[in-house]
């Protein structure tokens, strides 16, 4: 599910799923300083409490509006920054950003540190690493 905008209080981050939106008008109903379709932007996080912004987000019927403590955010993206992170690089080679241990077939160990580029296509004459001649294979991009 694609999150379409987000608005913040720097305590809460409240996000707006627009294609889940059935357009009830609880949240304008029930807390209109905050949501307001006639202003822009439509969300004012500054305009009440985080607790009655919780409350209104709550009685959203079709899930479009929900909330998130900033701080639980903020855990999550250093959670998500100590993981290794590896990218489909589209008609080639997979990135891997390091620093990672690679062990080849005879069991021996390289630290990488920085991005490798790892053979996604088999044309390899470097394996694993990619040596570019994914260019002159055609494989699924
Ligand atoms: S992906 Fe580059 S050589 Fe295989």
């Amino acid at each position: 599910m694609a999150i379409s905008k987000s608005y913040t209080n720097n305590e809460i981050e409240v996000f707006w799923h627009t294609a889940l939106c059935i357009h009830s008008e609880n949240c304008v109903n029930s807390l209109n300083a905050v949501f307001n379709p006639k202003q822009k932007p439509w969300i004012n996080m500054q305009a009440a409490s985080t607790e009655k912004i919780i409350n209104a987000v709550n009685n959203c019927p079709s899930g479009a509006l929900k909330y998130k403590w900033s701080i639980e955010m903020e855990e999550e993206k250093q959670n998500e920054q100590s993981l290794t992170n590896i990218k489909v690089n589209a008609g080639g080679p997979y990135l891997v950003k390091g620093p990672v241990v690679v062990v080849d077939k005879d069991g021996s160990k390289t630290i990488k540190e920085g991005t490798i580029a790892l053979c996604r296509c088999g044309g390899s004459q470097n394996k694993p690493y990619c040596d570019g001649s994914h260019k002159n294979i055609e494989f699924d991009k």
